[in-house]
């Protein structure tokens, strides 16, 4: 039986406690050693293409925290080649036996590498002590560790009625080939989830990490090595997106792709894997995906306003709004308005941004401190597109700053905590994703809640995660109902983000993907392909 999970608590890292000592000490110990080097891991054998490209540390972009080794279109058709040899004993093992495996990577993750893998997601992802917490230490073993016990649930999902002389029953058997895991940079446990989900049900992997998340990603998979995962299940192939993906979906052992990342790509995921569904693979691929978010926080009346502004805050701002379920756009009545606005200004002017881990000087008021609240978005490209919101924004007559919206990259790629008023409730800042620090908020006649609840849903075209914020149950009861089909992850005054595993599964439709829920059931069920047995006596 698998052990029954609990959710792993987070420590607190209050100052002088032991473990934010270490993890002090750690951080010092990863700023002296930096660069690393990243190699390729097929069939367990480490490969140096030569074809390096840089991870750039985001709040101090004059350094670079690994320089990995891109993986060559000759090695990813190796590596398919090695993973379907691996295959043939994996999908044997036993269940115990691969999930033994998993288990004890959990194990690893938040004890032996607990403080490495905090460092590393610190340093190379732009994340504070508690966001980094929360992800590749808590979420990374949840993950494993829930998964684990869903399959067991889905394996014990039998036939209830044997007729006399017959036994029926179900095999869930991997699927027929190999699955590519695509994994993005703002959650290390996303990285850690989107290969191991599929691999524990005895299928084979090929993993493609963010290029902007792969050290931490390469210390999770040494973990897995060291757990004793066999060489070849999961090959660790760093390197081009375009390139892995017009390999790997012309390939005709492709049977499924487990993503999270943009919507463009998926949808190309999604096209390119139809053309080839008849022509080239053996079966229908699974094609699993969670892209982006616009997602809201819909303010009634009645809602408490200190509540709100503090889930605002955190939903909005924490980790740069870089959270596929960060709060991005919110509905707020004409009637309590003045209060909320006054509120937040004064709550976003409290708000640090330090650098993850406290090393370096900054020329303006940034802070060097890694319990800061903000730091750095991820990367130039990242920068440069929020920046252009902003710059755009300032010239527009119908939208007004409230607070923020400076921006400097002089050291990190740092923007401001930055609100906007739009008159405009159609505006491209209430549309589009931007993946950064931004909220832009649009005031509604408070006799008009029904249909800015429905314009809300009408918005965007993602539908992700949203709140309502009320304390008027009627009123909770009718956003309920209109705002149906406008999030997967639905709150009630709590903020956009957060979700946690086996608390609230994962995911939304539209164009926030086909909302498969990471960590749970339904996810799992689609790297199964049962057979249905039924024998005689
Ligand atoms: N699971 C995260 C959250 O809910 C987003 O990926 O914030």
């Amino acid at each position: 039986n698998i052990p029954t999970p609990h959710n792993e608590p987070p420590l607190s890292y209050l100052p002088n406690s032991k473990e934010a000592k270490k993890l002090k000490e750690e951080c010092e110990k990863m700023r002296k050693e930096i660069p690393f080097e990243v190699p390729c891991i097929i069939n367990g054998k480490e490969y140096k293409t030569g074809n390096i490209k840089e991870q750039l540390i985001p709040s101090d972009h004059k350094n670079v925290i690994c320089k990995f080794h891109q993986v060559s279109e000759e090695l990813v058709q190796e590596a398919v080649k090695g993973a379907l040899e691996a295959k043939k004993k994996w999908e044997e093992m036993s269940f115990e036996s691969r999930a033994a495996i998993f288990l004890k990577a959990a194990d690893l993750v938040v004890g032996k590498y607990r403080y490495v893998m905090m460092a590393a997601t610190m340093l190379g992802q732009g994340k504070n002590i508690w966001q980094a917490e929360i992800d590749c230490t808590a979420e990374v073993s949840d993950l494993l560790r829930f998964n684990l016990k869903y399959i067991e649930e889905i394996y014990s999902n039998q036939p209830k009625i044997n007729p006399t002389a017959v036994w029926n029953r179900l095999e869930y058997r991997p699927l027929e080939g190999f699955v590519l895991a695509i994994t993005p940079f703002n959650f290390t446990a996303i990285g850690a989830n989107l290969p191991t989900a599929p691999a524990m049900l005895g299928n084979v992997v090929l993993w493609k990490p963010s290029s902007t998340a792969i050290y931490s990603n390469y210390i999770f998979y040494k973990i897995l090595q060291e757990a004793g995962l066999p060489a070849g299940v999961i090959q660790f192939v760093p390197g081009t997106g375009s390139m892995i993906g017009k390999i790997l979906l012309k390939n005709k052992d492709l049977a499924g792709v487990h993503f999270t990342g943009s919507t463009a790509v998926f949808k190309h995921i999604w096209l390119e894997s139809a053309k080839n569904t008849m022509s080239l693979y053996k079966s229908y691929p699974r094609i699993v995906g969670e892209t982006g978010g616009k997602n809201f926080h819909f303010v009634h009346e009645s809602a408490l306003i200190d509540n709100l502004v503090n889930h605002t805050i955190r939903g909005a701002f924490e980790y740069q709004g870089q959270k596929c379920s960060a709060t991005s756009r919110m509905y707020i009545p004409k009637t309590i308005w003045p209060e909320v606005k006054e509120k937040l200004i004064k709550e976003v002017s409290k708000i640090k941004m330090g650098q993850s881990d406290g090393k370096i000087k900054f020329k303006i008021k940034i802070q060097k401190d890694p319990t800061s609240f903000m730091s750095a978005v991820i990367d130039k490209n990242s920068f440069e597109n929020i920046k252009k919101y902003i710059n755009e924004a300032e010239k527009d007559e119908s939208v007004e700053l409230i607070c923020g919206g400076k921006y400097d990259d002089s050291v990190g790629w740092f923007i401001e905590p930055t609100i906007y008023l739009t008159t405009n409730p159609k505006h491209k800042l209430m549309q589009e994703e931007i993946f950064g620090p931004i909220l832009t908020i649009y005031v509604y006649e408070a006799d008009k809640y029904e249909e800015t609840l429905e314009l809300c849903d009408q918005t965007s075209p993602y539908a992700l995660t949203g709140a309502i914020f009320a304390n008027d149950r009627e009123a909770i009861d009718i956003a309920i109902k209109k705002l149906r089909q406008s999030a997967g992850n639905f709150y009630i005054n709590e903020k956009s983000t957060g979700a946690v595993v086996g608390q609230q599964p994962f995911g939304g439709a539209r164009g926030s993907g086909n909302n498969q829920k990471a960590g749970a059931i339904i996810n799992l069920m689609n790297w199964c392909s049962p057979r249905s047995i039924k024998e005689g006596f």
